[in-house]
């Protein structure tokens, strides 16, 4: 291919449209309600993508926990207006949309389920890379005839691909694996934002030469590199790339889609989309948008953040690593935390960070600078060891293993199987507990996956019980208020 990829048989750039999902997950704490979705799913339908990301990842939690919406009931709204783009979910693998491992029953209730309600596309991954926890949930798409798109969580040990775990061989021969276990597509998930350039260049490059699937790449803005990684995968032949429409693109969400198709313009990798299409698609976006502001993290100027780069911590989980610093007053403390994280990881294998191990992780970093290092150990913790995670990438340290097990309610001996080998099943006794107020197999799953919060939300659902206003999200009216609050209070000011 050219340089300028103004030559040669056509090729267009596939893209995968992470708005209704990851967009709003990333910069708005998963916020976006599905009524504000729908004046424009129908145009989001004619563009063109090659899918359309809206389920999954923490839009479960949140859409019945805080905005009291059926996380089933948004999949089929959605599918009544999006009916030629198909529709994708991020699955945790064996953690389904949730923060623990599932026994084998709710996770293939959950699939069934979820195709039923109208998911196409399943981009399932394993915190660890360990494919044995995709194993259950892909038999069920498999069997629903549905695509099953295999992801390895992209992470580093070092500056740039390379070292001792993370490096190309790594890559490569877990990419052999998932095409193996019959994957459709196969994506390079870099939840931090840490991926460079010219590795995925590499990476890319051979990939192509291993795998025939095709490659889709997944990145976040927050170091600031996302779109010369784009532009380097695009021109090495990369066949798909997830962006936002640019309201919720850029910061800690994906690529803006619009500088791609005007870069993209005229070569041979043009996905061919209507640039003024987009362009309306995002004045509506501006519009909803305010609803949402006090969601987007404004304590910095500065839109990315490349200190990513240096401590290898993804947005979401310094977020939480800065709540449980706050709440033991100790905020000063969080340049010891990081090098905890590091140290704390390594020990445990080098696992990437992304939920739920980053949770895991930062949680017993925090722990570990603030009483003495595993002095007080967590019930998760004392689990990654025992292997209920599944699999490191690297072994765990022996010596840090032992002490945390000691005493472990389930034994000291740590265990080698497929986690979910070890759970029994969940279902009947989710049933038992639910009683009544599940009225079918999709309340169920709520319930089975969140006890707690998918009770009280079915309460609200049936109208047994009314929703506080606290969960209520903010109307354009209250906006509206507060704007004119700050305009007086600047004026006052000048
Ligand atoms: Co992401």
């Amino acid at each position: 291919m050219d340089y300028f990829l103004e030559e040669g048989p056509k090729n267009p750039i596939k893209i995968q449209d992470n708005t209704f999902r990851d967009g709003h997950q990333s910069l708005l704490a998963t916020r976006m309600s599905t009524e504000d979705m729908l004046p424009i799913a129908e145009k989001m339908d004619s563009v063109g993508f090659w899918a359309m990301e809206v389920w999954g990842g923490a839009t479960f939690d949140t859409m019945h926990r805080f905005l009291g919406e059926d996380p089933f009931e948004r999949v089929r709204t959605l599918k009544k207006y999006i009916k030629k783009t198909p529709l994708s979910m991020l699955l945790r693998g064996q953690n389904l949309v949730g923060y623990r491992n599932y026994a084998d029953d709710v996770a293939r209730l959950f699939v069934d389920k979820t195709c039923e309600a109208g998911v196409d596309i399943f981009r399932v991954f394993d915190a660890l890379n360990d494919f044995r926890n995709l194993k259950t949930v892909v038999d069920r798409i498999k069997a629903n005839g549905k695509h099953f798109q295999g992801t390895i969580c992209y992470t580093l040990t070092e500056r740039r691909m390379g070292g001792e775990v993370f490096n190309l061989e790594y890559y490569l021969s877990k990419a052999k694996e998932l095409q193996d276990m019959g994957a459709d597509t196969l994506c390079i998930k870099d939840m931090a934002g840490i991926m460079a350039p010219f590795d995925i260049a590499k990476l890319v490059t051979e990939l192509k030469k291993v795998i025939t699937i095709p490659l889709h790449l997944h990145t976040h803005y927050t170091s600031g590199m996302a779109s010369m990684i784009y532009l380097e995968a695009i021109k090495m032949g990369v066949d798909i790339v997830d962006t936002c429409l640019a309201p919720f693109a850029l910061r800690t969400s994906q690529p803006a889609v619009e500088p791609i198709v005007a870069t993209l313009y005229g070569t041979v990798r043009d996905p061919g989309f209507d640039l003024n299409l987009l362009l309306d698609l995002g004045d509506y976006l501006e519009t909803i948008a305010p609803k949402y502001r006090d969601y987007l993290s404004r304590h910095r100027m500065s839109v990315i953040d490349t200190s990513v780069l240096v401590h290898q911590v993804p947005g979401g989980m310094i977020s939480n690593l800065v709540r449980q610093l706050k709440d033991a007053k100790a905020l000063d403390r969080l340049p010891e935390v990081y090098d905890e994280v590091a140290i704390t990881r390594k020990e445990f294998g080098t696992p990437p960070l992304v939920t739920p191990t980053s949770q895991i992780i930062g949680v017993q970093s925090v722990l570990n600078v603030l009483f003495g290092r595993y002095k007080i150990v967590t019930n998760e913790i004392k689990a990654l060891a025992y292997g209920l995670y599944g699999k490191t990438p690297e072994p765990i340290d022996p010596e840090v293993q032992k002490k945390v097990l000691k005493g472990y309610k389930l034994g000291e001996t740590p265990v080698t199987g497929r986690a979910a080998d070890y759970l029994e099943p969940e279902l009947e006794a989710a049933r038992t507990k639910v009683g009544d107020l599940a009225r079918d197999d999709y309340d169920l799953l709520i319930c089975a996956l969140y006890p707690t919060t998918g009770k009280q939300f079915l309460k609200w659902k049936y109208g047994l019980e009314e929703r506080p206003p606290e969960v209520t999200p903010k109307t354009l009216e209250d906006v509206k208020k507060e704007d004119e609050a700050i305009a007086e209070a600047v004026k006052r000011l000048s």
